[in-house]
């Protein structure tokens, strides 16, 4: 019962990404005649293959990609050639297109550097053994800027531009895709506000931008965190689910206090009693408590990460509980102290799956136990890289193969 309740998840998922709802289709007039004769006549109805939209294109003069030294590449540091762009420009969607990737011409009055309307997003794409480029559930970035947007009082991005430019810009710097484990092109869509007005308003005018960097690893060793229960990364009915830039800036300086004494991340607990946990800086969290992945419900101060809810799916399912609720920071220590907590570790796309070597609570370091090729997180570790690049089968309908 409950596989097929699974197996009925996975096929609906699959099912969304293989019919997008509003993508243009270039049918042209005769296809559109004929397909709408066959639909009236009862007899049968195809569906004309799609394509994604055409944006014109700037290439670059001279490629860098030889510059690049693919051995050595740091986290969000080293961009490819081009980048995709287009303008609101407070009635429709205009100048979308990809051009080579450089610097902006923004005005100083833009309401984004004033008042910090502006989301983002980060996904990856992954270069499988055969060659091909393989993007991991991009439409779920697609529905989280949507999100963002909407509270940010943003427009929303149609899901064209979103969709078919990131497609587009991959394809066009697929050599910028490395090999090797571990490397992935991290894609990061970024829209602001660029209104030239200084006065407190929703912007008429926004900027959407998709930058691409192959990147290696985020964090290249296991994490010590600390839990933080005098700074708080958002409310109840904050931003805080938004991946809004100022989510970000708020919480730059609890983390250097936190790095300052010999930790990597903090560990954000709620805002109104700093009881339970929340996320950590840049992922959300998981432990294996008894046997049973934990992690935090989401709420209106969590973000919704896409690799969270595909380490959920993936435990599911292999039949391993989950107990997705309020995690209280108390049952973590009580865990870490009688041996009960036997994994605590992070997930994100920048971070993948993120070890918790040390979690650090009131002026004291717990050390969770080290984990090895059994554990549940190598496991879904491993299962997810090999799945992003294709090296493993796609139960869940999750990869988009350009
Ligand atoms: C991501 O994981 O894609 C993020 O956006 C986190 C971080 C790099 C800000």
């Amino acid at each position: 019962m409950g596989s097929l309740r699974i197996r009925a998840k996975i096929d609906s998922r699959k099912k969304e990404q293989d019919e997008p709802e509003h993508r243009l289709k270039n049918k042209g007039l005769f296809g559109l005649c004929i397909e709408m004769l066959l639909v009236l006549s009862g007899l049968f109805s195809f569906t004309i293959p799609k394509q994604t939209m055409p944006f014109p294109v700037k290439p670059v003069q001279h490629s860098r990609l030889e510059s690049v030294d693919f051995n050595n590449l740091p986290f969000g540091r080293v961009f490819s050639d081009h980048m995709f762009v287009a303008d609101f420009d407070g009635r429709q969607w205009t100048n979308a297109g990809i051009e080579p990737y450089a610097p902006l011409m923004l005005d100083p009055s833009s309401a984004v550097i004033h008042y910090g309307q502006s989301i983002f997003e980060g996904l990856k794409a992954y270069r499988s053994e055969s060659g091909s480029i393989l993007l991991f559930r991009p439409i779920e970035n697609w529905k989280r800027m949507c999100n963002s947007a909407i509270r940010l009082n943003m427009p929303e991005i149609p899901r064209d531009i979103f969709m078919d430019g990131l497609q587009e810009l991959v394809k066009r710097d697929a050599k910028w895709v490395p090999p090797g484990e571990g490397n992935s092109l991290y894609i990061r869509p970024v829209y602001f506000a660029t209104d030239p007005v200084i006065g407190v308003h929703p912007s008429e005018q926004y900027k959407f931008l998709i930058l691409t960097c192959p990147s290696g690893p985020y964090y290249s060793h296991d994490l010590k965190v600390r839990i933080e229960k005098t700074y708080s990364r958002a409310s109840r009915s904050g931003t805080g689910y938004a991946k809004a830039a100022g989510n970000y800036a708020g919480a730059l300086y609890p983390t250097q206090l936190a790095k300052a004494a010999g930790y990597d991340q903090v560990i954000w607990t709620d805002a109104a009693t700093n009881t339970k946990v929340e996320e950590s800086g840049t992922m959300n969290l998981m432990f294996v408590i008894d046997g049973v992945l934990v992690t935090p419900s989401l709420s209106a101060s969590k973000l919704a990460g896409v690799t969270r809810d595909s380490v959920i799916e993936i435990a599911r399912y292999w039949g391993m509980p989950v107990e997705e609720r309020d995690v209280y920071v108390s049952e973590v220590v009580e865990a870490l102290r009688n041996g009960k907590l036997t994994e605590a570790f992070g997930t994100g796309t920048a971070a993948n799956i993120a070890t918790i070597s040390v979690i650090a609570e009131e002026g004291v370091d717990y050390t969770v136990p080290p984990v090895d090729a059994s554990s549940f997180s190598t496991r879904a570790s491993l299962f997810l890289n090999n799945l992003k690049s294709g090296g493993e089968d796609d139960p869940f309908g999750w990869i988009t193969k350009l």
